[in-house]
Order: C-alpha cells, then structure tokens, then sequence
C-alpha cells in the first residue's frame, strides 16, 4: 500500500468511529428536547408544569394537563389537540413541529402526571 492509502484507511478508521459515537449520543439528546420543548412552546399558556397555573393559562382556562380529563385521553387524541389544535384558543401544530417531536410532548404530557 502506497502512504496515501495508508492515511486515507486511517482517516476513515478515525471518523467513522467518530460519527457512530454521535449518532448514539443524538437519540437520547432529541428525547430530552421535549421538556426544552414545551417550554419554550407551550408553558405561556399552560405553565411549566402543565397545570396552567399562569395568567395566559388562568385568562383562556386551559385544563390542567395532569389532571384526568387530559390523562385518560389515549395518546392519538393528544396528538390530535396539538397537531390540529382545540377548541377556539389551542393552536395547531401541524407543519410548525414534526411528528417527532410532538410524540415527545405526548410524553412529556404523561410525564408532567407521574410527578
Ligand atoms: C395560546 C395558548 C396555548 C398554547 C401556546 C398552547 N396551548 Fe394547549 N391549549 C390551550 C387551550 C386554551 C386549551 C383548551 C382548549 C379547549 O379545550 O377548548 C389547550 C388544550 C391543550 C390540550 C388538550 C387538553 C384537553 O383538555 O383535552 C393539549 C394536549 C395541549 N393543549 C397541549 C399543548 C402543547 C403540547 C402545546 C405546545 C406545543 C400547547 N398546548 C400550546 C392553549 C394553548
């Protein structure tokens, strides 16, 4: 083998390792982007927490995500009232999040009940 060869056969043998080593280190970090998330998206009207226990949330009487009525709703319904919206006030997120990322508020919703 030619020097050339021998350090292109080293390069890959470097990078490739390289990027394997993000590809696993992506999948948990875009798990943890819901919290991220609804926090920047969806806590001005239903609180950090979800219980809508903020002025925005009190003004337009969100439900409580934790509470029940929202909890006992399968995940399809869920993800229905945030990609095409709810009721008058509840704005649809179709075409502004990918499908990705609003199962990981879904989620995050049942999260919000465990704790
Ligand atoms: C502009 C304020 C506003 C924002 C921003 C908002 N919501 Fe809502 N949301 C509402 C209101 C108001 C309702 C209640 C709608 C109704 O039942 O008439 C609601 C309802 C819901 C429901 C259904 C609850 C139920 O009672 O069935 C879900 C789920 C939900 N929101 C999730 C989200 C998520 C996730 C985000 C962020 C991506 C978000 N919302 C952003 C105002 C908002």
């Amino acid at each position: 083998m030619n020097s050339l060869a021998v350090r292109i056969v080293r390069i890959v043998g470097l990078v490739a390792p390289t990027m394997g080593m993000l590809f696993l280190l992506a999948a948990p970090l875009r798990a943890q982007d819901a919290p991220a998330l609804f926090k920047s998206k969806c806590a001005a009207c239903h609180g950090p927490d979800g219980s809508g226990n903020v002025p925005m949330g009190k003004t337009l009487g969100v439900t409580d995500l934790k509470a029940d009525a929202v909890q006992k709703q399968t995940d399809a319904q869920l993800t229905d009232s945030i990609t095409n919206g709810k009721g008058a006030k509840m704005p649809a997120y179709k075409g502004k999040l990918t499908d990705d990322q609003i199962k990981g508020l879904v989620g995050f919703i049942r999260d919000l009940a465990k704790k």
